[in-house]
């Protein structure tokens, strides 16, 4: 079978689809024939050899895949060889057969295509827990999200009117992505830079925040923390520079500002929670099903494409989400 491998860290020139061993499921474990499989930022993360990413080289990326369940390992129940199924892999997802945990695996209602099941194992589930679990959105909650331009940005301009809707202000890199933030659904985009408190608080009619939604590590901490209203939530959720972290505000400020900072791992809920991811992908695609929710996606139609986007990804010039086809719609 075809895969994706990375062979070092680094960047493209690393990267080659490889004839590789067809993987064999083992217990609990589930083999699918990869239809579509969802594009990251993580892979550019394990790509670029950030620490804690990559088990070891040469290494085949992907953490969502959407397509049919080829074999089963011991133990599994409940899920059939045949059976259309969305699933998140620890790893190894852009690949035209990929091995996830049946806990992590999710049969497909009817009628959803894989090219945007593909999107929901990490993405769309990441910015379903983003808001309804880690950032406890309500309706009518006002929600700042950094880098909305991206795929992650765009799930959760999706869902936010889905969970009963709020006002939505995004942060982007570059001044031109904003335009395509706002299309995805923000109120309103703003380009990082000098006066960016002050821009975000003016876009929320001079208000706080009710929650900030933010992957870019510590950088924009005290941005968050000025913006955020009291009562206010911070989810950390990325590190996409990939620098070390700086210290959390200290205790006094939270408790004078009445603020509250947490964090999300999908990774790590996948490993101490595996039922949490599940259920939300159950949601989510249960959501897509019905019609009451929609992620337009850019499906790339070869595996050999794949490093050019990750290099889009990594200059931070990707957007929205991408998804690539492995094989038949299935
Ligand atoms: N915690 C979790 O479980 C989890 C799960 C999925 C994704 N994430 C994180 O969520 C973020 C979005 O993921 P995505 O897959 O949707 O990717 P993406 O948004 O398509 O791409 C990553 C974005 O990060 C921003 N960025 C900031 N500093 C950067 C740098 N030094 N190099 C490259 N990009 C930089 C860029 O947007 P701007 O410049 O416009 O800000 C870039 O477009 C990523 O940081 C990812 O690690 C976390």
């Amino acid at each position: 079978m075809r895969a994706l491998v990375m062979t070092a860290p680094g960047g493209a020139e690393n990267s080659e689809i490889r004839e590789t061993q067809v993987p064999r499921p083992g217990p609990g474990e589930v083999a699918i024939d990869v239809s579509h499989a969802g594009l990251n930022f993580v892979d550019v993360m394990a790509r670029r050899g950030d620490p804690g990413y990559v088990s070891a080289w040469p290494y085949v990326p992907g953490i969502e895949v959407a397509g049919t369940v080829r074999a089963l390992g011991p133990g599994v129940e409940g899920l059939a060889v045949g059976q259309r199924v969305a699933a998140a892999p620890a790893g190894g997802g852009i690949a035209e057969i990929a091995i996830a945990p049946a806990a992590l695996t999710v049969p497909l209602p009817d009628g959803l295509s894989a090219a945007v099941a593909a999107a929901a194992p990490a993405g769309l589930v990441t910015a379903l827990l983003l808001l309804a679990d880690a950032g406890r959105f309500t309706a009518g909650d006002s929600v700042l999200v950094h880098s909305a331009g991206g795929g992650i940005g765009a799930a959760i301009a999706q869902l936010v009117p889905a969970l009963g809707g709020g006002r939505l202000i995004g942060t982007v890199g570059r001044p031109e992505k904003a335009a395509g933030a706002e299309r995805s659904g923000y109120d309103v985009a703003l380009a990082r830079g000098e006066g960016l408190a002050d821009a975000i608080l003016a876009a929320n009619h001079g208000r706080g925040v009710d929650l900030v939604l933010d992957p870019l590590g510590t950088t924009a901490l005290d941005v968050d923390v000025e913006v955020a209203a009291p009562g206010g939530r911070i989810v950390l959720f990325g590190n996409a520079s990939g620098t070390a972290p700086a210290p959390l505000p200290p205790a006094g400020v939270l408790l004078g500002r009445n603020l509250a900072i947490g964090g999300f791992s999908h990774r790590g809920l996948s490993a101490a929670a595996p039922h949490r991811i599940a259920a939300a992908l159950r949601r989510i695609l249960g959501l897509l099903a019905a019609g009451d929710l929609d992620l337009p996606v850019t499906e790339v139609a070869a595996l050999a494409e794949v490093p050019a986007v990750h290099d889009l990804l990594a200059a931070g010039r990707g957007e929205g989400k991408y998804v690539v086809r492995l094989g038949a719609e299935g």
